[in-house]
């Protein structure tokens, strides 16, 4: 059977699938819950990202529910809450608490500014996000959304913890992060890279270019993709969703696609 590969990501300091699975707009979560227990165990994905505000808290107590199935230790959780939550250091250890009581869990392994604040500068959140790894709820920290400039902000204001992680939307298709540096910015710092949208939810397959590419490597447009973003950033770990059996077969499948450097410097230019 096709197992996702592993990559020691320096941030962290562990190895983890190059494949993550996310839970953002779950429409059965029973369906959800088994595919993330067979991705963890068969598959051996052991990354899963959530969010508070994914399913107004239902996604966090699916996450919970996957965790206590597959035993604690087999699965790095990430979870974001909104920035304004690090506006205080009381209504952040306040929200990181609710957040763990949703998962039932004594720590996340990995807590995000969900996207970046129009109010509090970037300190503030910091501070509060660096307080809340103080009372214990959070193994490690990092952010979400934020641009080069602000992650950047965001990583010289820490006093006591790395940010390890900056979750953003990369992908064949989006290609932002490649244009701001914020890709090889990471690759020279060894911080984490959490992509998400890798396949664009699924419309990856709907673009004919992208499908002729792809089927001239070989490959489907969906492998395409995710190959791209984990073969061609050494740091990333592509976040995709899914709850389907059939099109997590697929992604596990893609995430063990080789592309050589000639094949991804043109892929860089299209
Ligand atoms: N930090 C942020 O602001 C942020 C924003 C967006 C997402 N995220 C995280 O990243 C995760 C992934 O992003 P996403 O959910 O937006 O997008 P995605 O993974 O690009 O797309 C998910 C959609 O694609 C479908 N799909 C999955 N595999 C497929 C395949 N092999 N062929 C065709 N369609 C397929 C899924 O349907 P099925 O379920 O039926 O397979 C689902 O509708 C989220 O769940 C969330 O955890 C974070």
């Amino acid at each position: 059977m096709t197992v996702v590969p592993h990559r020691y990501y320096r941030s962290v300091g562990e190895s983890l699938s190059v494949l993550g699975l996310g839970t953002w707009a779950i429409r059965d979560y029973r369906a959800a819950e088994e595919v993330l227990v067979k991705a963890v165990v068969e598959y051996g994905v052991n990354s899963i990202d959530t969010a508070e505000i994914y399913g107004g808290g239902l996604a966090e107590q699916l996450v919970g529910r996957v965790a206590s199935r597959v035993g604690r230790d087999e699965v790095f959780i990430t979870t974001k809450l909104p920035p304004e939550r690090f506006r205080t250091r009381d209504s952040a250890v306040k929200a990181a608490r609710a957040s763990l009581s949703r998962m039932k869990l004594r720590e996340v392994d990995l807590l995000l500014i969900h996207w970046p604040d129009p109010v509090a500068p970037v300190e503030t959140l910091i501070r509060n996000l660096e307080a809340v790894a103080d009372e214990g709820l959070a193994r490690y920290v990092g952010v979400s959304n934020f641009s080069k400039a602000l992650l950047e902000e965001a990583m010289a204001a820490t006093r006591k913890y790395e940010i390890v992680a900056n979750q953003i939307h990369y992908s064949i298709m989006e290609r932002w992060p490649e244009r701001e540096s914020l890709i090889s910015l990471a690759s020279e710092r060894g911080l984490m890279i959490q992509a998400y949208r890798v396949i664009e939810r699924g419309s990856v397959a709907l673009d004919g270019g992208l499908a002729r590419v792809a089927r001239e490597l070989g490959l489907g447009p969906v492998q395409l993709a995710v190959a791209y973003v984990i073969n061609g950033c050494s740091t990333c770990m592509a976040l995709v969703k899914t709850e389907t059996p059939e099109h997590l077969e697929e992604l596990v499948s893609a995430a063990t696609v080789r592309l050589s450097e000639g094949v991804l410097s043109k892929l860089r230019h299209i």
